[in-house]
């Protein structure tokens, strides 16, 4: 409607001037200049509204392409984040999604805005004067050509400036995360001047980009004027032989120039819809990864609920499992079974892969030779809900959310009661320290409120565990931070748990191991030995010597 409006406004003039040539009077004037300003106001209302519903039709793509990128991030497997970069992830969320967005809004107006406003125009003109018309658009081509070249041009620039952006905020989030560690090592400054150079990087990069964008628009501004030029000669002579009216000469720079200002804007357009293409494929490479889980299972299976599984039926078992992160072999021919009511206690030096073997049962990561069953299913075939409901983890480096501390412990069971809550945080020794905090249990943890221990952060997690919990609980160094005394009051708690599930417990700490049911020494990929403490430590070999530096150790402290 707005366009409507606006290719009238030169008709206007045209008769308005035509008038005082013809009549030479001023009484129509006022109607003439009455029509002008009510077709202007008309015009920017039109403009007002279409812009207000194009804007919003951006902001809805935005806001469900951001929803999007994040339920899909959800569901990607641990091995795309080892290798993706947090920073960049977070700018392909934000900045690209804004590309995006931007495109939509400004071009599908302006691209509208031009397809109207030519075809109203051009009918118009040719009606007043042909020749006129085809000189106004003898420069078309250099204007098509300027386009191109510019489109052509722009769009590396643009893909070098996003990369910049995702490295950068790779490099802040990562320096925010370690400025503990920053600071005491008086690395401030060599990381101020990291950041300094990635920071000149992309101002290289983003004035590269903006370099074209302003060669664009001073071509777009002379063309627009020598075609102002050209008719004012050639239209001038019209007028004088009388071919054309004085009206229709004004009426003609008037198109000339309404035409001119979206042609501006169309550099700034195509700009951004380089800048969206580039952002697009940025998305895209996050949305087309396949989380391999959730790949739709052949013939799913269902495990038997766990009443019903009989005793001596493995709860877990790995048979011959070999498995690599990325081509790098770690684990070898891992074979185990745990049964119901078992407490297995998984050791060996550092690096050996014990970790790994914990990754494995909740299926982080897939084996790449053998399998890992759960009642007799190979995990990969089970629903990986079905799987996780079952499977609780302690992992071996503790994450706390910035939620309350009661949150925290009831993050897997949101609707646990507050009394199976604080029953848990009793059993993990817990209570009395949440008791001293300012607001007990409903105390913030983290950014926006108190930081816990090592140790405390440490019982939060194995509570959170607890009460999550499943048929397989795996605890990996669950007492690292922990003082012997209350090791001792943790593994009475862990016991218990393990009357009803299997738990696979990875330490080093003998008190621990002589309480487990049976240990595996995992050394080198391969479990070494197996057994209970006893008869490891006459077996000798490599438990016997952890054990003989760890009571050396002990007997010290
Ligand atoms: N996400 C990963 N990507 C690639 N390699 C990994 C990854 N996690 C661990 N590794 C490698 O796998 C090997 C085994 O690691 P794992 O964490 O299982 O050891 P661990 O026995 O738990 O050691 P620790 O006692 O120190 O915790 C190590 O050499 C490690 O470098
Ligand atoms: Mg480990």
């Amino acid at each position: 409607m707005a366009n409507g409006l606006a290719v009238l406004i030169p008709l206007t003039f045209r008769e308005g001037i035509d008038s005082i040539v013809r009549h030479g009077t001023s009484a129509p004037l006022y109607f003439y200049a009455l029509a002008v300003i009510l077709l202007t106001l008309g015009k920017g209302w039109g403009d007002y509204l279409t812009h207000q519903r194009i804007a919003g039709m951006g902001q809805r793509i935005a806001y469900d392409l951001r929803n999007q990128i994040f339920s899909h991030l959800q569901s990607l497997p641990p091995s795309f984040f080892d290798r993706a970069n947090t920073g960049d992830l977070m700018s392909r969320s934000t900045s690209d999604v804004e590309g995006v967005r931007m495109f939509i809004t400004w071009s599908l107006s302006t691209i509208l805005e031009i397809f109207f406003l030519f075809s109203a125009s051009l009918v118009l003109m040719s009606l007043m004067s042909w020749q006129l018309t085809l000189l106004s658009f003898a420069l078309f081509p250099i204007l098509g050509y300027t386009v191109m070249r510019f489109r052509h041009r722009i769009r590396p620039r643009y893909l070098a400036v996003q990369e910049q952006y995702g490295q950068m905020a790779t490099a802040l989030q990562e320096n925010l995360a370690g400025i503990r560690l920053i600071q005491a090592y008086q690395q401030e400054q060599t990381e101020t001047a990291r950041f300094r150079d990635l920071n000149e990087e992309l101002f290289r990069r983003s004035m590269a980009a903006a370099r074209e964008r302003a060669i664009y628009l001073p071509t777009m501004y002379w063309l627009g004027t020598a075609t102002g030029g050209m008719i004012l000669w050639f239209g001038g002579h019209q007028v004088i032989a009388g071919t054309l009216t004085l009206g229709e000469f004004v009426a003609f720079i008037g198109y000339v120039g309404l035409l001119a200002r979206p042609l501006t804007i169309l550099g700034w357009v195509i700009s951004l819809a380089q800048r969206a293409v580039v952002s697009l494929g940025r998305i895209e490479d996050i949305l087309s990864m396949v989380p391999p889980a959730t790949r739709p299972a052949q013939g799913e299976f269902t495990v038997p609920p766990a009443a019903t599984a009989g005793r001596e039926q493995p709860v877990i078992a790995f048979e011959a499992v070999d498995f690599a992160y990325n081509g790098r072999p770690i684990l070898r021919g891992i074979t185990l079974q745990g049964r119901r009511g078992e407490l297995i206690a998984i050791t060996g030096p550092s690096g050996a892969g014990k970790s790994t073997i914990g990754h494995l049962i909740a299926r982080l990561y897939d084996v790449s030779a053998g399998k890992v069953m759960l009642h007799g299913v190979d995990v990969r075939q089970l629903p990986l809900q079905e799987l996780r409901r079952r499977v609780a983890v302690v992992p071996q480096e503790t994450f706390l959310f910035s939620v309350s501390v009661a949150e925290n412990l009831a993050y897997g069971r949101p609707d646990a009661p507050a009394q199976a809550i604080q029953r848990i945080a009793h059993d993990t020794c817990l209570w009395d320290s949440i008791q001293a905090f300012p607001q007990g249990i409903s105390t913030l943890v983290g950014e926006r409120g108190i930081t816990l221990s090592g140790g405390q952060k440490q019982r939060v997690a194995l509570a959170r565990a607890l009460l999550y919990g499943g048929e397989v609980l795996i605890l990996d160094d669950p007492f690292s931070n922990v003082d012997a005394e209350t090791e001792e009051q943790l593994l009475g708690t862990i016991r218990t748990a393990a009357r009803d599930r299997v738990v696979l417990l990875i330490t080093h700490r003998i008190k621990t191991l002589q309480a487990a049911d049976r240990i595996m020494v995992v050394a080198d990929g391969r479990i070494l030995a197996e057994g209970t403490h006893q008869q490891l430590l006459a077996q000798g070999g490599l438990y016997g010597e952890l054990y003989a530096h760890q009571c050396v150790r002990e007997s010290l402290a």
